[in-house]
This record gives structure tokens, sequence and C-alpha cells, in this order.
């Protein structure tokens, strides 16, 4: 498994996100095990994620794995108050943080994201709990989530640390983070740029983008892969493509987003032992320039 550097973490490529640590009837404890045995060592939680309870799972389902705290990242996220309010209060992040640990059982957290914009916020009351935060050896690093080129911008006229990763969805099927760069200064609609260029800022400022929801098509409307109905020739042109590996569908899906010189990470959020080594198992497929565009082109978009 590739590592990526983010400051002074060599994190895995691929991240086991716990978004859905709380389907019932999973063995997250064995999922664990398949990703750590896969070669990832990077976890992405948040503190809504099952209104705090898969945090919970996931810290229980650590104890009881052969994982050490030691050999790997956890990080989480904190802004959100679902169906309320975005909150980057230094009150709020500070209290949600520390929240989060006590689910998850550690004294800190390798990296923490601010989950999604909030538009009240003050730059100098984020920057005042980070500091706090960092200070009391709560968090090692910080990062952002959902946000655009002007939105880090503003954060970074006051906040100190290096602002290191943002998640952002990303898949074959969500691609509006590139398509706009393809079609520049057209007026059809894949010129809107619907991000201020966020790919381009992450790779000249040294963000590593998070990709998630790497299965799902639309705002979790569905998964993509093995949905021939819908998606008939993305699916023949998978299919292809991992026969030549001889890895699977899903791995060749990953390995699209993993192959973009970005150096994007990709969160996979399967609880599937099988999905999860189906992943790890084609993690160092590099596909080939002309296999990246004949994906990106199967999933239905178009070059002009
Ligand atoms: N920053 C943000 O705003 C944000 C938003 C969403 C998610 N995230 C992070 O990203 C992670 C991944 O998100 P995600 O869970 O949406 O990603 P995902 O990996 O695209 O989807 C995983 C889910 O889809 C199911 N699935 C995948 N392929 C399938 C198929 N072919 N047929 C049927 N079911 C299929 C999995 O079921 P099985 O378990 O059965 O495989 C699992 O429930 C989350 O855990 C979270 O850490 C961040």
């Amino acid at each position: 498994m590739k590592k990526i550097q983010i400051g002074e973490l060599s994190a895995s490529q691929v991240v086991l996100g716990i978004m859905n640590f709380n389907e019932p009837n999973k063995d997250t404890v064995r999922a664990l095990e398949v990703a750590a045995e896969g070669g990832i060592n990077f976890f992405d939680n948040a503190d809504i994620y099952g209104k705090g309870e898969c945090e919970k799972i996931f810290a229980d389902s650590f104890a009881k794995s052969s994982l050490k705290r030691e050999n790997v990242y956890i990080q989480s996220k904190v802004g959100i108050v679902p169906g309320i309010e975005y909150n980057f209060t230094k009150e709020h992040i500070i209290e949600a943080t520390e929240g989060s640990m006590k689910r998850l059982k550690v004294d800190y957290l390798d990296s923490l994201l601010l989950h999604r914009p909030d538009t009240l916020l003050e730059p100098e009351e984020v920057a005042s709990a980070f500091d706090e935060l960092e200070k009391s050896g709560k968090v090692r690093h910080f990062g952002v989530s959902n946000q655009n080129p002007g939105q880090i911008d503003l954060l970074k006229t006051a906040v100190k640390q290096p602002l290191l990763m943002n998640q952002l969805q990303f898949s074959l099927t969500n691609t509006s983070m590139i398509d706009a760069g393809f079609h520049v200064n057209m007026t059809d609609t894949q010129s809107i740029s619907h991000d201020g260029g966020i790919l381009e800022y992450s790779r000249i400022h040294k963000m590593t983008i998070q990709a998630w929801s790497p299965f799902r098509y639309g705002f979790f409307e569905g998964f993509f892969v093995g949905n021939r109905e819908k998606f008939p020739e993305l699916n023949k042109k998978l299919d292809e493509i991992a026969a030549k590996y001889g890895v699977s569908p899903d791995g060749i899906a990953i390995a699209w987003i993993n192959r973009h010189p970005a150096n994007m990470q990709t969160i996979i959020g399967t609880v599937n032992t099988d999905r999860i080594k189906a992943v790890t198992d084609a993690s160092d497929v590099v596909l080939t320039h002309q296999e990246w565009y004949e994906l990106y082109l199967a999933a239905g978009n178009k070059l002009p």
C-alpha cells in the first residue's frame, strides 16, 4: 500500500471511514484487522456518525482487535450539529473534540478536521480553538472538509497550524472537481466550477484531498459498481480493466482515484471484509494514462 506524506504522518493512501460502523450484524473487529493486514493505517471518524455511536463502536472494536494505537492514525471531524447548524465557534470546536476523544477512548487525535463550512465563523475563534487543542496535546494536525480555496484562505488569515487535508466528495461518478478543468472558457454546464478550483489549489498548497464516498453516485443515491442497469458502459470498462490486472472492479474504482497525481487519499466506508480486501489487494495497481481516461468517459463524462 502506497504511503502519502501528510506533515509528519506517513499515511496509507486508502483510509477506512467508520461512518457505517453502526450497521447491524457487521464484524467491525475483523474489518479493522483486514484493513490493517492490507496496509491501511488511517481511520476517519466524525462526532456525528451514528450520533456518536460509530466512534464508540470503533473504540470497542479497536480494543478487541490486534491493532496498536501507536501504529495507526486516528482522525475525527467536528463542526456539524445535525439538522440544526454548522458551528465553528471556539467553544463548540473544543467541546465537540473532547467528546469525540472520550468516545474514541484516545488521549490524542492525529488529525482533526472542520467538517462543513460555517458561514458565521470568525477565523480568530477557530485559531484560538486550534491553539488550545494543540498546546494541550489533544490534536496533532489540522485540516478541513468540504471547503473551497476562499474558505481555506479565510481560515489561514488567523490559523497558524498548516491545514493539511481537505475531505471532498470524489469518485468515478462524482467528478465535478475535475470536469470544469476540461471545459475552460466554454458555455456548457460542465464548464461551471463548483468549488473555486480546489483541485489545483490543493496541489499548489500541498493539501491532501481525502476523497469520500468513492463507491456512491449522487449524494447518497446508490452505488455504481455492479449497477449495470444505470452504469452499463462504466461496469463493462471496470470489468475489463479488473480482469487485465487480476483484481476486482471495486479495486479498480479506487485505483482510478489513487492514480490522480494530486496524491489523494481515498476513504472507503465499507465494513464488508471482502470489499476491504478487494480494495487493498488492488491498491498497488497503477492505471495507465489511457485507462484513466477510458474510465472517465465510460462513466458518462464528455471531453470537448
Ligand atoms: N467529509 C464528509 O462530508 C464525508 C461525507 C461522507 C463520508 N465521509 C467519510 O468517507 C467514508 C466513506 O463514505 P461512504 O461510506 O459513503 O463510502 P463508500 O465506500 O462509497 O460506501 C460504503 C457503503 O456503501 C456500501 N457499498 C459499497 N459498494 C457497494 C455495492 N457495490 N453494492 C452495495 N453496497 C455497496 C457499503 O456496504 P458494505 O459495508 O456492505 O460493503 C457501505 O455501506 C465515511 O466512512 C466517512 O469516513 C465523509
